[in-house]
């Protein structure tokens, strides 16, 4: 019908050509099976909002395991399946992925207070979502394509920019909606409804959270972090005494805002600068968000969020040994570039940036900059197999010449390979005579 052509028109002007063709791939391939395929869920809410979004989430009427199955074999695609859930993934040869859900009534579970309707088991499929801004639905079979579907007025939703749940048990069923609330509300700039955010009220008076797993809210603080901005999020978390959901006292210091905001400052700093350069961002925020939390605060909260012993690590011991580093940097006025170099060496990015984040000293930050700007790339030509030519015997005074020449070139005494070379040089009969050391040091601010 009409609306139909509407949406398709729609889809073809915001969709990628592969996406749209690999959605109609999809239609046929239900039609073929004879059930319904919709496409669900944030990809269609994205649509509507303008925002690209390529996780395609499909929902069948039926089978939706033996749907994957078939497409998969027809499309050359692998899949993994979950039984139990009636579940699949279809994954391409080029990694892309589809997600397939089977709308069946055996695989709802509500509340015993909800009362017990007549519904379409994709009616049914959109009503346990968390909220109506999610619940889209559009059909992909042939004769229907583009058919949206809107039971709870989503449309409106997503117009009017509010953020609702579909039932007043939405947060008992899964306390951990409470944060994506946060989340998408910050993302889309949205409202949450008067009769949501009540709720959120409530959920956070009666401590819903207590018996959520560490892991479930380690994952929901890591999508909040790995959002564009996490910052107004965190705050809104805090705003809802949520943070101590983290750890009952994670340290909140006047200076809480300020370092969420230099934080998004720095790594968007880096990310223009590096765009090549893979690091964890929201590892930087998180260090971020618990940087007044002393060894043992930490260690608690990886445990209860049973972090990974590689991040516990990195957010432990890794990142309180950058207080020493870091006080160095902010008092001594004299450090020449090799200091700095010496100083901040075998850091890894994500520590480089934690401590721009936490100093407040312009001296300091300018330092870890320039290091992770320059410094950490300068290399010297000269190698042990130079010095050998040089008739110098093999030992532990290769590594410290080697040192000498880079420390140097750090800094800016020696331009060419040349240079480097009659250093080393200098430096080779300065030892074999014992003359004390000439300072060739170019001290710098
Ligand atoms: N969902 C839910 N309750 C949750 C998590 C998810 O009801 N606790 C539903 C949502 O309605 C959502 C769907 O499951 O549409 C898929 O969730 P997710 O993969 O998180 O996708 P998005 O909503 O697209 O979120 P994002 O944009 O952050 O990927």
């Amino acid at each position: 019908n009409k609306r139909s052509r509407v949406v398709v028109n729609f889809m073809r002007e915001r969709l990628p050509k592969s996406i749209l063709d690999t959605l109609c791939q999809l239609g046929e391939a239900a039609s073929r099976l004879d059930c319904n395929a919709y496409v669900v869920g944030g990809f269609v809410r994205d649509l509507f909002l303008y925002r690209s979004n390529e996780d395609i989430d499909i929902v069948i009427e039926g089978n939706g395991i033996e749907f994957a199955r078939t497409f998969a074999r027809e499309s050359g695609a692998r899949i993994h399946t979950h039984e139990k859930f009636g579940t699949a993934v279809i994954i391409f040869p080029d990694g892309f992925k589809i997600d397939v859900a089977s709308a069946r009534m055996e695989y709802y579970q509500f509340p015993a207070s909800l009362p017990v309707v007549e519904m379409s088991s994709i009616k049914m499929d959109m009503f346990r979502r968390d909220f109506t801004i999610n619940t889209l639905a559009i059909q992909l079979n042939p004769g229907n394509f583009g058919r949206l579907i809107d039971f709870f007025s989503s449309q409106k939703d997503i117009k009017d920019k509010v953020l609702r749940v579909l039932h007043n048990m939405s947060f008992v069923e899964d306390p951990t909606r409470v944060f994506r609330a946060l989340r998408f509300e910050q993302r889309f700039g949205f409202t949450i409804g008067k009769l949501t955010s009540s709720l959120i009220d409530n959920a956070v008076k009666m401590n819903f959270f207590k018996r959520l797993a560490g892991k479930r809210v380690y994952a929901e603080l890591k999508l909040i972090l790995k959002e564009e901005n996490p910052a107004p999020t965190i705050l809104r978390l805090l705003d809802y005494d949520l943070l101590r959901v983290i750890h009952p006292d994670l340290i909140i210091e006047t200076d809480f805002k300020t370092l969420l905001d230099t934080a998004k400052k720095v790594t968007d700093w880096h990310d223009l600068l590096f765009i090549d350069e893979t690091y964890e961002r929201w590892a930087v925020h998180f260090m971020t968000l618990i940087r007044h939390c002393g060894l043992k605060a930490t260690r608690e909260i990886c445990t209860h969020l049973t972090i990974a012993p590689r991040y516990a690590k990195m957010f432990g011991e890794n990142r309180l040994s950058t207080e020493k580093q870091l006080s160095l940097l902010e008092r001594r006025k004299r450090m020449t570039h090799a200091d700095v170099y010496n100083l901040l060496k075998g850091f890894k990015t994500e520590m480089i940036l934690y401590m721009m984040v936490c100093t407040t000293s312009r001296m300091a930050k300018k330092r870890i900059s320039h290091y992770h700007t320059q410094l950490r790339n300068v290399t010297i030509t000269i190698s042990g197999k130079d010095l050998l030519k040089m008739d110098i015997k093999p030992g532990p005074i290769y590594s410290k010449i080697l040192q000498a020449v880079l420390e140097a070139k750090l800094n800016g005494v020696l331009r060419t390979r040349e240079d480097e070379f009659n250093f080393a040089r200098e430096r080779v009969a300065r030892i074999r005579t014992k003359q004390p050391e000439i300072s060739v040091d170019r001290k710098t601010g």
